[in-house]
């Protein structure tokens, strides 16, 4: 056997569901280290997050980034609770992550898991697979704007929301999908746009999308406006392999895949940085779910799945195969949350899924 290779993970479980799920994947991916003995995982868990906030005044340590940085990689639960302005929590943790540590390229993989009931009735006799690949630094989520003019009295304010799209930031994202289409059996790209109404941030990502697309004859291409693209989603999603749109855009169509897979609870992202400057970060696409949040009924498989894809990006492409196999056998076997129609609690389905890897 080869010597044990150790990776150093920062778990930051943030809120609600977050810390449920996050605790499952831990648990599941210890599990299968040690099964493997071929490596293993030191964790330092950072307790960052909407209570943090409540006590210090900040979302996560002063020197939070520059104590992230050495890690291999991160594992994220979910962000937000009551009390906290979404924009807060969201801009203090997770995107201030994602954007100084320029994770600029979201993988959000659609999975079609047996013995979960997609709403799709085509679902049942056709395979569907597609990723939504995500532009995760730039767009509408730029930050970029201000609100003004209170002084004018009740009812008078005005705020600007600007969206950045630059040729760098559009031609990255768009090479990823492409390069990313040839590793699959399907090799097509279907680049989101709305570019008949936004004529210049649109136009331009049209314009680099075409300009790439020339680089790589061997793929197939569509550029699909965003209103219709969410309509191909439910009536031909058959017909995806790779999905390419910005920031807002990728982020709405992701959750609605998900629930077309049977739930938001199921859907797995990673947020890479792909030149490996800074430690990559993986995370469940769901929120903390302030709903569910403590009762033990959170789906864990979401979380597990970004776990699958942190192993992918470490180089352990064997060991993530086997935690996307022992997914499916236990959805395959019924043991399934509330979300997904079952009776299965967040435990019962981290158990099922270790004893998988054991069997
Ligand atoms: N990446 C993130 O950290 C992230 C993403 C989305 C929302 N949020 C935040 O989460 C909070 C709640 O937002 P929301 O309600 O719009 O979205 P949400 O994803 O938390 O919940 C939407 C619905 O999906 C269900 N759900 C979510 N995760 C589930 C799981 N693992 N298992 C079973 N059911 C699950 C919830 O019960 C709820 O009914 C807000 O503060 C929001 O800002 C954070």
């Amino acid at each position: 056997m080869s010597a044990t290779r150790r990776f150093r993970i920062a778990a930051i479980p943030a809120d609600g569901v977050g810390q449920e799920v996050v605790a499952a994947g831990r648990t599941v991916l210890d599990a299968l280290a040690a099964g493997s003995g071929a490596f293993g995982f030191d964790w330092q868990e950072f307790g960052w997050g909407c209570e943090y906030y409540a006590r210090t005044g900040r979302m996560m340590a002063e020197d939070g980034l520059t104590v992230l940085k050495d890690f291999d990689a991160i594992y994220f639960g979910a962000v937000g609770w009551p009390g906290v302005p979404d924009h807060i929590s969201l801009w203090g943790l997770r995107l201030a992550i994602c954007q100084n540590f320029d994770l600029w390229a979201n993988v959000r993989p659609v999975r079609f898991l047996p013995g979960v009931r997609s709403p799709l009735r085509k679902a049942d006799h056709i395979e569907l697979d597609w990723v939504v690949v995500r532009e995760n630094s730039e767009g509408e989520y730029a930050g970029l704007g201000g609100r003004n003019l209170s002084g004018r009295g009740p009812g008078h304010e005005v705020a600007v929301q600007s969206a950045l799209f630059t040729e760098v930031g559009c031609e990255r994202i768009i090479r990823f999908a492409f390069d990313l289409a040839r590793t699959r059996i399907r090799r097509k790209v279907s680049s989101v746009t709305k570019s008949n109404a936004q004529q210049y941030g649109m136009v331009l990502w049209d314009d680099v999308f075409r300009r790439v697309a020339r680089d790589y004859p061997d793929v197939e291409t569509e550029s699909v406006l965003v209103d219709a693209m969410s309509a191909k989603f439910v009536l031909r999603p058959e017909d995806l392999s790779v999905v390419v749109a910005s920031n807002l855009h990728a982020d709405i169509l992701s959750d609605l895949g998900s629930a077309l897979a049977g739930s938001l609870g199921l859907a797995a992202s990673a947020n890479l940085n792909p030149e490996g400057r800074f430690p990559s970060m993986f995370e469940p696409v769901h929120g903390s779910a302030p709903d569910i949040a403590g009762q033990g009924l959170a789906n864990p498989i979401g979380a597990v799945g970004s776990a699958a894809l942190m192993l992918d990006h470490l180089g352990l492409p064997g060991p993530a195969a086997r935690l996307h196999a022992a997914i499916e056998a236990t959805t395959a076997a019924g043991i399934l949350t509330r979300d997904l129609g079952g009776t299965a609690s967040t435990e019962d389905v981290t158990k099922a899924l270790i004893d998988t890897l054991r069997g």
